[in-house]
């Protein structure tokens, strides 16, 4: 008896830690508290919370090590207030003095905002002082803001330090795979964007290099120009074969990291390697037999848009409901994606050459897809073009495969790198974001434009649900409690943009409608009510 009481109390225990984790989780997600106004500087407030945010990472760039978590808010408070030689005395070592010089220097940045002045002078066509890209936190340069920003050089990607740091995303989204369905995937799609490959200097490109278990060779001037197999007996995994689906604006900005991209897999296909620990020569070969192709073709993995085009447009069709099978939605993807780019064996380049068949046959492989995240100011449910990419692929995926994909999403901007499933990082961005009242509050205040943004937010989330039903039924009873069914909140949004209310009561209906909102029939009832006397005042009925 004694023993059962035991391992019962062990298992509560383990249940209440869980718990634990996931509310300290959530707790510390970094969110942004409102909307950037263009020309303002922060507010005494944001540049606390901004400095905190900075003084938690090291930053070995300038000597500065993370000011422990029970310190931060006090040491922050006092530089804020005494400056830099009470900040240091209060932590009672010379050693933090850089990061008190960093927060310094980041928060006299911060009271310069030359975004009006800039504009102007930009119209007038003149010169604009160029500054770096990158999220804030990870590169406090960027400021001050209202610079022309400029981008990366292209050879230089990846960097040492993103190739270092993406060892450990490869493994852990392997590690998690195999932790699920006891073996690796033996291929994987992978969404690159432009953007964030510039924000992190190539770790979304360096974690397919990993995976593919090759490495960036520099060239005599210091270009990434080529790649070199890790031996397996090193790598000690198999190669997994990667797919990889680059935004337009990757292809464009990133074009010599397209061709080392493509270089990497052309070059792992022919190793002379047992093909059970090396994915992508078994899948090249296994092509080869199939379609009677030569293994150039069968070796094809990089895919975008035509030249000149950019996006999927799975977010138009989602968002005007202009769909009927969700399997139309992974189609368009494939439409819109599958033109090749490359260098085949003789050396001539490819540049957007249609390749449906082959991105059919390539995706038809995948069991896993993933996208790296780098920035807390853009998540999952912010933008529109997360769903259209990721789940986009996803559900390209699942109709080619004839297998829902595992979807992984890493979190690349925390201390520790973390891999969640798309379900959970859905959840999570639920509760840090749309249901937060810190989250919608802040974005009420700006009135019209706020209430639109927890709409979007709503919106891309039936977007998840759309390509991937990666949403719980409570996550929408939740939002119709939060925003409909709180009267005073739904005076509120009325007032400030019925437009944007209705079109959240819409998407609600929408939900269920599509079967992805298991809900009772009276707060359907409920709903239908709101949504017409909605509509009645956008006619002016009242
Ligand atoms: C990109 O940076 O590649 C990108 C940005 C926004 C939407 C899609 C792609
Ligand atoms: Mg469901």
């Amino acid at each position: 008896m004694k023993s059962v009481a035991k391992s019962s109390n062990e298992e509560r225990d383990e249940k209440v830690f869980a718990l634990y984790e996931q509310l300290v989780e959530i707790e510390q997600r970094l969110i942004p508290t409102g909307l950037h106004i263009f020309g303002r500087p922060s507010s005494a407030g944001e540049k606390t919370d901004l400095l905190k945010m900075i003084a938690s990472f090291d930053r070995p760039e300038v000597g500065a090590r993370a000011i422990p978590e029970e310190l931060l808010d006090d040491a922050v408070r006092e530089f804020m207030e005494n400056g830099i030689d009470a900040a240091v005395s209060f932590l009672g070592s010379e050693e933090t003095r850089p990061v008190f010089t960093l927060l310094e220097s980041v928060s006299t940045k911060l009271k310069t905002n030359n975004e009006i002045d800039s504009l102007v002078r930009a119209l007038r066509g003149e010169f604009i002082e160029p500054g770096p890209g990158a999220d804030i936190i990870q590169n406090p340069d960027i400021l001050p803001t209202g610079r022309n920003t400029h981008a990366i050089n292209p050879y230089g990607v990846p960097s040492a330090a993103a190739f270092a740091r993406s060892e450990t995303v490869a493994n852990s989204i392997l590690t998690r795979y195999k932790n699920e369905n006891g073996r690796y995937p033996e291929a994987m799609a992978l969404v690159l964007w432009g953007l964030d490959n510039i924000k992190t200097q190539g770790e979304g490109v360096a974690q397919a290099l990993w995976l593919l278990g090759t490495r960036p060779v520099r060239d005599a001037l210091n270009r990434t120009t080529s790649v070199e197999a890790i031996p397996l007996a090193e790598l000690g995994r198999p190669r997994i074969d990667v797919v990889m689906t680059v935004s337009g604006i990757f292809r464009d900005l990133f074009s010599p990291t397209v061709q080392l991209l493509d270089k990497a897999v052309r070059l792992v296909a022919q190793l002379d390697e047992s093909v059970e620990l090396n994915y992508v020569r078994k899948h090249v070969l296994q092509q080869v037999e199939q379609d009677r192709c030569d293994l150039d073709d069968a070796a094809v993995r990089v895919f975008s848009n035509a030249p000149g085009n950019y996006g999927t447009n799975v977010n138009f069709m989602v968002m005007d409901s202009q769909w009927d099978r969700e399997e139309t939605l992974g189609d368009l993807f494939v439409t819109r994606k599958c033109f090749a780019y490359g260098r085949d064996s003789k050396g001539r380049a490819f540049e957007g050459t249609p390749a449906r068949l082959a991105m059919d046959r390539a995706l038809a492989r995948v069991e896993a897809t993933y996208q790296n995240i780098d920035t807390f100011e853009i998540g999952l449910t912010d933008v529109d073009h997360y769903f259209e990419y990721l789940g986009g692929v996803s559900k390209a995926v699942e109709k080619r495969a004839k297998a829902r994909p595992a979807i992984y999403l890493s979190d690349s901007l925390s201390r520790e790198v973390k891999i969640r499933s798309l379900e959970e990082t859905v959840r999570l961005e639920t509760r840090a974001k749309t249901l937060n009242p810190k989250w919608y509050e802040g974005m009420l205040k700006h009135g019209f434009r706020g209430v639109a943004e927890i709409e979007n937010h709503v919106s891309n989330t039936f977007g998840w649900s759309a390509t991937a039903d990666a949403v719980d039924d409570w996550v929408y009873t939740e939002v119709a409690n939060t925003f409909l069914f709180d009267e005073r909140m739904l005076e509120r949004l009325r007032d400030l943009n019925p437009h944007s209310a209705h079109s959240l009561a819409q998407r609600l209906l929408e939900a269920n409608g599509r079967g992805y909102w298991d809900v009772d029939k009276d707060i359907l009832e409920k709903l239908r009510e709101i949504n017409n006397s909605l509509e009645d005042q956008l006619e002016g009925v009242t």
